[in-house]
């Protein structure tokens, strides 16, 4: 029985494994560069963040209908079930299908052909969190919270991904300010690649409560304490960094180190169809590699129920 967990950082677009974007393709008539998905495979083998970001963002034109996106949500789902994930906080990128001509209501009513059963056919609660992209403008991100307004029945939270460096949080102030408003909770990659500074600005400028990945952190031993005492979690997400190379290897991973400083630490899986491996399959790495004990696995789990954005009752229900 894998130990049921909270999944707080995976990007739905990041779960397209390879079969699937090639079954999708075919059936949109889409041609992808790649003759079979053998080739497709090599070519994930990443420099850093962007060259990531490339395959990922040319991989979504086979996403194009609302069956698309159910197909693509039940996939992970019942993948991430056998790995014991009970609860999923599951990320979209709206502004990489609306560049391609796909509505924000295809998008969404789409993941939701998935999410709204998923706690009958998987046994796992869902809250969708969209995320705007960073290297794209800051009005282009309130474009998206407007065009996503009649959807919010079915958002929980707004997000901020894409590449990190040279597009610091402030940028997105104001649409922070607005999802706020509109009573959305709110999240920011920092700290993947950027410096320690993009941490303290989301926590100060965009008011996240989560920081996802925040591994440079350790670069600043008072934005540590400060993290530690406001309890402030970090989606943490070991697999992906050593295939983004934010880590030179899983031994060397600064997940241990965290934890001793009393940092309250997720593990997650970003994005498993390209970084190797499922919630469950992170564990496992991190248990074999880095030597974590049962209890630091028990203690990772249940952070991850803590630091979700479940009310009480249901999370003690999904534990
Ligand atoms: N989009 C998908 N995965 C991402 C990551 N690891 N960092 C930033 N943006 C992303
Ligand atoms: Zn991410």
């Amino acid at each position: 029985m894998p130990l049921p967990k909270a999944e707080l950082h995976l990007h739905v677009e990041g779960t397209l494994e390879p079969e699937l974007a090639f079954e999708l393709a075919a059936r949109n008539g889409v041609t992808l560069p790649y003759a079979d998905t053998e080739e497709l495979r090599k070519a994930y083998e990443f420099e850093d963040l962007q060259s990531f970001l490339n395959l990922y963002y040319e991989l979504m034109a086979v996403l194009r209908t609302e069956q698309d996106f159910a197909d693509l949500a039940n996939a992970y789902l019942a993948r991430a079930a056998a790995q014991g994930v009970r609860h999923a906080e599951i990320f979209f990128d709206p502004q990489a299908h609306l560049a391609r001509g796909v509505s924000m209501g295809t998008v969404v009513e789409g993941l939701w052909r998935a999410l709204g059963s998923s706690e009958e056919n998987h046994g796992i609660s869902t809250k969708l969190i969209m995320c705007f992209l960073r290297d794209e403008s800051a009005e282009s991100a309130l474009e998206t919270l407007r065009a996503a307004t009649p959807y919010l029945d079915r958002i929980t939270g707004v997000g901020l991904d894409s590449a990190e460096v040279g597009h610091p949080p402030v940028k997105f102030r104001e649409v922070y300010e607005a999802a706020a408003a509109l009573g959305l909770r709110r999240v920011a990659h920092a700290g993947e690649e950027g410096p320690p500074e993009y941490i303290t600005e989301a926590l100060d400028v965009l008011g996240v409560e989560r920081v996802d990945h925040g591994l440079r952190c350790m670069e600043d031993p008072a934005l540590v304490e400060r993290l530690v005492r406001e309890r402030i979690p970090l989606t943490v997400c070991p697999l992906s960094n050593v295939r983004l190379r934010t880590v030179d290897t899983l031994a060397d991973h600064p997940l241990p180190a965290m934890l001793d400083a009393g940092l309250m630490c997720t593990v997650n899986s970003d994005d498993p169809a390209y970084f190797g491996g499922y919630a469950g399959d992170n564990f496992t790495a991190v248990h074999r590699t880095l030597g974590l004990s049962e209890d630091r696995l028990r203690e990772l789990a249940r952070n991850s129920f803590l630091a979700s954005f479940l009310e009480d009752d249901e999370e003690r229900r999904a534990r």
